[in-house]
């Protein structure tokens, strides 16, 4: 059994105290935290708090939603994997739509990306999924496919990575794809992993992502191969990520 995770990414919202005040309000909630793993990727701004106020809990990890891949050098306004572990971090987010669309990240330095955040042991959550023209055209499958053969790094295993398969046209929308269409997208991950990194592939932690939300959490976590959930707009307070945290247990 692959214990459920459940990550928030918070993209540009929050400032340190609001940052910190979720930590706190979320460190109340009782829990049998072996059941559920949850990882808050926080603005940049936010780790070093954060950290400070997880440490010693080892019920929340700390994420970052992006990074730089290399170690130091004249790179302005960039982040490495070495100053995010000094606040704490755990995790990062590579390869969210938003940055691939956004700020042109390619496949080639989504990997570069998670290259270094395993080089550094840092555990890394890699974004799939197709926009919604993708979708009409039927090309749902080829896209994901592609998407992971050149993103994720040879050395995989299921420790290092988890994937999230967030549907482009699913994110901040409202919109959900149907059970079965996430059931079909974690099926095809599934077996594309399970081929290339062998038992890890069929260990590795697939989320899915897009307008996940108290009211739909149940439902779509209990698909075949969804092992937890990549939430953002629903994990900007406690009142609304806690009940997503909730229907993992
Ligand atoms: P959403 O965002 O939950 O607001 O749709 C998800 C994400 O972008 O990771």
């Amino acid at each position: 059994m692959k214990e459920p995770v459940v990550a928030a990414n918070w993209k540009m919202y929050k400032t340190i105290e609001e940052s910190v005040n979720f930590v706190e309000k979320l460190k109340k909630k009782p829990l049998d935290w072996d059941e559920v793993h949850i990882i808050l990727c926080a603005p940049y701004t936010s780790l070093f708090e954060m950290g400070n106020s997880l440490r010693g809990d080892s019920f929340v990890n700390l994420g970052a939603q992006n990074l730089y891949w290399e170690q130091e050098g004249a790179f302005t306004g960039e982040i490495s994997v070495g100053m995010l572990k000094a606040c704490g971090v755990e995790w990062v987010i590579v390869g969210h739509s938003e940055r691939r669309a956004g700020h042109k990240e390619s496949n080639k330095m989504v990997r570069a990306k998670a290259e270094a955040a395993h080089k550094a042991g840092l555990r890394a959550i890699v974004c799939v999924g197709e926009t919604s023209a993708e979708r009409k055209r039927g090309k749902t499958l080829e896209v994901v496919g592609k998407q992971l053969t050149l993103s994720l790094p040879r050395n995989c295993i299921a420790k290092n990575t988890v994937i999230a398969y967030e549907p482009i046209w699913a994110i901040g929308t409202g919109l959900t794809p149907t059970a079965d269409d996430v059931a079909e997208v974690h099926g095809f991950i599934r077996a594309r992993l399970q081929r290339r990194f062998r038992d890890q592939g069929v260990n590795m932690r697939l989320l899915y992502g897009g307008s996940v939300k108290g009211s739909n959490a149940a439902e779509l976590l209990s698909v075949r191969n969804v092992n937890g959930a990549l939430v953002g707009g629903a994990s900007l307070t406690v009142a609304d990520f806690w009940p997503i945290v909730r229907t993992c247990i």
